[in-house]
C-alpha cells in the first residue's frame, strides 16, 4: 500500500510499505478515506520527539471504512464508515473508567503519561497511523464511531483531534459569562479554541499569532479580534494594557513546543535541546492571566524539562488545566453542535491533496506558505 514514510527531520515521503494486518482479535483494518495533518505532526517533522523512527506512518486523524474485523469485535462490521478519535484507549482501565482515555495505561507501554496515539513515535506506543491507504485500529469496539449518515466526511475527520481539542481547551478554560480569553496560536486547534470559547459564554476572545493570513482568517471564522505579536513590543503588557491591567480571565496555550516570539527559548528549546521545545507561549499565557485566572494548555511539550515561570503561577494563584483530549468522551457533544448549527469544522480546511504529494503537503503545512491552515491527504484507494 502506498503510506507515509519518515526518514528524518523535515524529510517525508509516500512509499509503499505492507499493508497492516489483524494483530489481536479487538482489531479492525481500515481502507483510509480521508486523513488530515496536525500541528502535532510537526512537532514529529521537526525532530522534536524523542524515540521518533525511520520508516513511521504518521497520522493520528483519519476516517475510512473498515475492510476487515478481529474476531471478538462486536460493536463494527465491515463496510461501516468510522471516525477514529487520535486517542488509543482500552476502555477498562482505571484512567479510561475516568473517561480519561488520552491517559490509558495499557495502550502504550511507556504509559507513565500518556496513552497510545496513533501515528505519533514510540513514546506514544509505536502506532503507525493513517496517513496512508490502510491502518489497524487496536480496541476498535471502544472509541472509533460510526459516522452519522447527516455528518459530512470532512467535519467527521476534524470530529478526531483538531475540533474536540480546541473545544476541550475552552471547556478546561472554564470560561464564566462575560470572561475574557486569551487564545495563543490561530492555527486549526486555537481557531477552534476561540470559535468554542463563545459557546462557554465569553464576552471577550482575543487571538494572538504572528502568522497574518491565519489572523485575518480568524477574525472572520471566530468573530474575535486577532493580533499580531510581532507588531508589539511586549504581547503580556499589550494584553495587560488590554484588560484594564488586570489580565485575562483565561489564557490558552494552543502553540506548544514549537513556539516562536522569544530567542532565548528558541535557542535552549528547539535549537541546542536544553529544554523539551520553546515554551514561549505558555510564558506568555502564564504572565497575562489575571491573579486566580485560569490557563488551559493543550499545545504539546515534550516530557521532562521546560522553562515555565512556576513562581509567577504560585504568586499569582493561577489554575493551570492541562492533557491531551480525551476525545471520546467529548464526541456526543461536538457533533450536536455541528447539527445545531454553532460550528462548521471544516471551513478551516484550506488544502485537499492526494498522498502521493504528502512531502510537499508537509512541507507547505509547516512553513505556513499558500495560506494554509488545515489539509486533507486523500490516498488513491479512498473513492
Ligand atoms: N492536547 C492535545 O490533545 C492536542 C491535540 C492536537 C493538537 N495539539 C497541539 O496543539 C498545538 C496547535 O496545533 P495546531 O494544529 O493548531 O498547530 P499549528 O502549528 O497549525 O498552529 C500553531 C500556531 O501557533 C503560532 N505560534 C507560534 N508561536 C507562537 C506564540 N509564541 N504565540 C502565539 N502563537 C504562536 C504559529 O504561527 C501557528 O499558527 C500544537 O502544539 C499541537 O501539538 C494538542
Ligand atoms: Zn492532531
Ligand atoms: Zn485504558
Amino acid at each position: 500500500m502506498l503510506a507515509m514514510n519518515y526518514r528524518g527531520p523535515y524529510r517525508v515521503r509516500a512509499e509503499r510499505k505492507a499493508p497492516p494486518q489483524i494483530k489481536h482479535p479487538g482489531d479492525v483494518i481500515l481502507r483510509v478515506t480521508r486523513s488530515c495533518i496536525c500541528g502535532s505532526d510537526l512537532h514529529l517533522y521537526h525532530g522534536l520527539v524523542p524515540d521518533t523512527r525511520v520508516g513511521m506512518t504518521f497520522g493520528h486523524e483519519f476516517i475510512g471504512e473498515i475492510v476487515e474485523v478481529g474476531s471478538s469485535v462486536k460493536k463494527l462490521k465491515v463496510g461501516d464508515n468510522i471516525l477514529v478519535p487520535f486517542n488509543i484507549a482500552c476502555g477498562m482501565c482505571s484512567f479510561c473508567k475516568q473517561d480519561l482515555y488520552s491517559n490509558c495505561h495499557e495502550s502504550n507501554p511507556e504509559a507513565t503519561a500518556s496513552g497510545g496515539f496513533f501515528g505519533y513515535a514510540h513514546v506514544a506506543g509505536g502506532y503507525d497511523g493513517g496517513q496512508a491507504e490502510y491502518v489497524r485500529v487496536p480496541y476498535a469496539d471502544v472509541s472509533p464511531t460510526i459516522i452519522p449518515p447527516d455528518i459530512h466526511p470532512e467535519d467527521a475527520v476534524l470530529l478526531t483531534d483538531a475540533y474536540p481539542t480546541g473545544y476541550f481547551a475552552a471547556e478546561m478554560g472554564g470560561i464564566k459569562p462575560g470572561d475574557t480569553v486569551v487564545v495563543f496560536g490561530a492555527g486549526p486547534v486555537g481557531m477552534i479554541a476561540a470559535k468554542c470559547a463563545w459557546l462557554f459564554g465569553a464576552g471577550r476572545v482575543i487571538v494572538i499569532d504572528h502568522v497574518e493570513y491565519r489572523l485575518e482568517f480568524v477574525k472572520d471564522f471566530a468573530q474575535c479580534e486577532a493580533y499580531n505579536f510581532r507588531s508589539m513590543r511586549d504581547p503580556v503588557q499589550f494584553l495587560k494594557q488590554q484588560t484594564g491591567w488586570y489580565g485575562a480571565d483565561v489564557c490558552i496555550d494552543a502553540v506548544g513546543c514549537d513556539a516562536s516570539g522569544s530567542a532565548l527559548q528558541t535557542i535552549t528549546g528547539k535549537k541546542l535541546m536544553l529544554q523539551a521545545g520553546a515554551a514561549t507561549a505558555l510564558h506568555w499565557a502564564i504572565n497575562s492571566v489575571k491573579k486566580g485566572g485560569i490557563v488551559s494548555i493543550v499545545g504539546v511539550y515534550g516530557p521532562t524539562d521546560n522553562l515555565v515561570p512556576i513562581g509567577n503561577v504560585v504568586n499569582k494563584g493561577i489554575t493551570i488545566r492541562a492533557n491531551q483530549t480525551p476525545v471520546k468522551r467529548l464526541l456526543p457533544r461536538l457533533i450536536q453542535h455541528i447539527r445545531d448549527g454553532n460550528i462548521e469544522p471544516k471551513k478551516i480546511i484550506t488544502h485537499r491533496v492526494p498522498l502521493e504529494e504528502v512531502s510537499d503537503a508537509y512541507h507547505i503545512f509547516s512553513a505556513k506558505l499558500d495560506n494554509c491552515i488545515k489539509t486533507i491527504l486523500i490516498p488513491p484507494s479512498a473513492n
